[in-house]
């Protein structure tokens, strides 16, 4: 298993601050990736949480076992599938956060438990 130290890092990507837009605090939504508590808000989509907490490894490539992560953002490339609740090849960018989900980097294929 790959630590989850390899695939995070300390900076956060959240855009809290801008001089013309302006950011409505959001609710806050609790899910697990890799079996830790980790914060999302609502209107995320899973990959933007993930994202939002460091994360930039989504899965492996099959073949190589590459780490694959963010890419297109519109549900073109797969780049972004991750296990969720169980279900493989789930794309996380286009998939939007609910409390309580168990999300996984994917390896492999995915198996459906
Ligand atoms: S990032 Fe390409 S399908 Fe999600």
């Amino acid at each position: 298993m790959i630590s989850l130290l390899l695939v995070r890092e300390e900076l956060l990507m959240r855009v809290k601050n801008h001089p013309i837009l302006k950011f409505e605090d959001k609710q806050e939504i609790s899910f697990e990736f890799e079996g830790e508590e980790v914060i999302g808000y609502q209107g995320d989509s899973i990959a933007s949480a993930l994202i939002d907490n460091g994360v930039k490894t989504f899965g492996y490539s099959i073949k190589y076992h590459r780490p694959r992560g963010f890419y297109c953002a519109i549900g073109n490339c797969a780049s972004c599938n991750m296990e969720v609740d169980g279900q493989p090849n789930v794309r996380t960018c286009l998939t939007a956060l609910k409390p309580g989900m168990k999300v996984y980097i994917q390896r492999n294929k995915g198996e459906i438990k």
